[in-house]
């Protein structure tokens, strides 16, 4: 049973503040979220910089051709200014010509529309909008703090302790996109889901955490330093991802990572920050690396948060699952999908399944 399993692995308590008081309501649960966020900014991330002092667009390019002009396809610059500075990326924007019922904000590994991981075609005529940028266009994916976003933060590219490291960067880049679909006036801004995956899973994670403008945060295959719980975790641990991607945390992570100080979270503290808006973790079975079981660990343990804040957990504490599944009836949803790790269709479709009920509601 999973709930023996969050005590077997001492998994801290969400709603226990460090002090080791307990968050018995909501206007302690404020107080709390914002001790989480800090924390995770300060210990892990680094932290994610304040907005910019001002955010342009500029349409560069349309596509009026795409999907046999049933969908509109256009490529918009994004151009933050910070302290007198201005970096830019692109963003691919696909909008179906029909009454729009929400909207996806998608970071991917690829810089084309569809992708092997987006299939554009299909998640628009279920009446979604997508807006999808190419990660390493906002920030490359190394210890270089001097190109892109990061230019904009980094003189010389230095970072002291808590300084963002590129997850904070690319959370940062997925709020710029909501600062831009917030100008349109097709799409409900109250329905805006961030999906993300493997090392873009765990940016959502982050960005969905710091930016409550998202409806919902879909993290795929996140794995370890995103859906995971880490104590007890098959496969990745927090030393494998330091050691190859230091670049991805904070300087300070280092000692965490290395096992010299323990951490006084898991995961599961980084997903409660998403209530009481929807979550949604997916894993693939065969994903061992991330560790679907910790995953869904992870996703009970954060629903005491969602239930104290009046919405429905996960609403599932059985053993850990072994043939496919969706638990699609809570504000923390999860699906176990077959396969190895990617964000595949049947991920999306899935996706697409449960945002429809919750609109619906
Ligand atoms: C590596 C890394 C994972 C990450 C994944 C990805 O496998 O170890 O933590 O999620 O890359 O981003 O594809």
């Amino acid at each position: 049973m999973l709930n023996q399993e969050i005590k077997k692995r001492n998994i801290p308590d969400a709603l226990k503040f460090f002090s080791g008081d307990t968050v018995a309501s909501s206007a302690d649960w404020q107080k709390r979220r914002a001790e989480l966020l800090d924390y995770f900014q300060s210990e892990m991330y680094g932290y994610i910089p304040a907005a910019p002092d001002e955010v342009s667009f500029e349409e560069i390019s349309r596509d009026e051709l795409f999907s046999g002009g049933k969908l509109e396809l256009y490529t918009v610059l994004i151009k933050p200014r910070v302290n007198g500075k201005i970096a830019s990326f692109k963003v691919q924007c696909v909008l179906p010509r029909k009454r729009i019922k929400g909207a996806f904000i998608y970071a991917d590994f690829f810089d084309t529309v569809p992708s092997k991981c987006l299939p554009a075609e299909e998640i628009a005529d279920n009446g979604y909008a997508v807006f999808s940028f190419f990660y390493e266009d906002t920030s490359s994916d190394n210890n270089d703090f001097t190109n892109g976003l990061a230019s904009l933060f980094f003189e010389k590219g230095e970072r002291k302790e808590s300084d963002a490291g590129k997850i904070s960067i690319w959370a940062w880049a997925m709020m710029r996109v909501m600062d831009y679909v917030q100008t349109l006036d097709s799409i409900p801004k109250d329905r805006i889901i961030l999906v993300g995956h493997s090392r873009l899973g765990k940016t959502a994670l982050l960005a969905g955490a710091y930016d409550e403008r998202f409806y919902g945060v879909v993290s795929n295959d996140s794995g370890c330093a995103g859906a995971a719980i880490e104590r007890g975790k098959q496969g990745e641990t927090y030393k494998d991802a330091f050691i190859v991607f230091n670049h991805w945390f904070a300087p300070k992570f280092e000692m965490y990572a290395l096992g010299k100080k323990e951490l006084l979270v898991d995961q599961h503290c980084l997903l409660v920050l998403t209530a009481p808006r929807k979550l949604y973790v997916a894993s693939a079975f065969l994903d061992k690396w991330a560790d679907p079981d910790s995953e869904l660990l992870a996703c009970v343990a954060a629903s005491p948060v969602f239930e104290l804040l009046g919405k429905k957990g996960l609403s599932y504490s059985g053993e850990f699952l072994r043939k496919a599944t969706a638990l699609h009836s809570g504000d923390v949803a999860y699906h176990l999908r077959d396969g190895v790790h990617y964000l595949n269709r049947d991920d999306w479709n899935n996706f697409i399944k449960y945002f429809d009920k919750t609109f619906n509601h």
